[in-house]
């Protein structure tokens, strides 16, 4: 899975790496916090990652930017509204929603959104 720009390739296997993690941990009491700290992590990571990619699109003058800025806004108020729930939701149902958003919508953001733009960083130093 490759979108043809080393560091942005990097920040989607940190990504998964971070959501192979969020499906490890536990569902005790005592994971709760280490939960925590994941989305919270995940939630910067993102952040910053979207910020990358979103800047090197614009430089690469990449026409469908706006749309794509769309969906990587989208991702963000979902992960928030769900580590908003964190404290008084059930621990399954987020642990499911999570997984459910990060699988159909990270991996395939990945794999079909981010791809559309691997043409327009052929030039680009990687
Ligand atoms: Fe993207």
């Amino acid at each position: 899975m490759s979108v043809g720009v080393a560091v942005l390739d990097d920040d989607h296997r940190k990504l998964i790496d971070m959501f192979n993690g969020l499906l490890k941990t536990g569902i005790a009491e005592k994971d709760r916090e280490s939960l925590s700290g994941l989305l919270g992590g995940l939630n910067d990571y993102t952040k910053v990652h979207f910020a990358r990619e979103e800047d090197l699109m614009e430089r690469q003058g990449y026409p469908n930017l706006e749309q794509h800025r769309a969906a990587h806004r989208y991702f963000i108020d979902e992960v928030q509204k769900l580590c908003q729930d964190n404290d008084d939701s059930n621990e399954m149902m987020l642990r499911i929603d999570l997984i459910l958003l990060l699988k159909e919508w990270l991996i395939e953001h990945i794999q079909n959104v981010d791809a559309q733009y691997t043409p327009f960083m052929a030039d680009t130093a990687h």
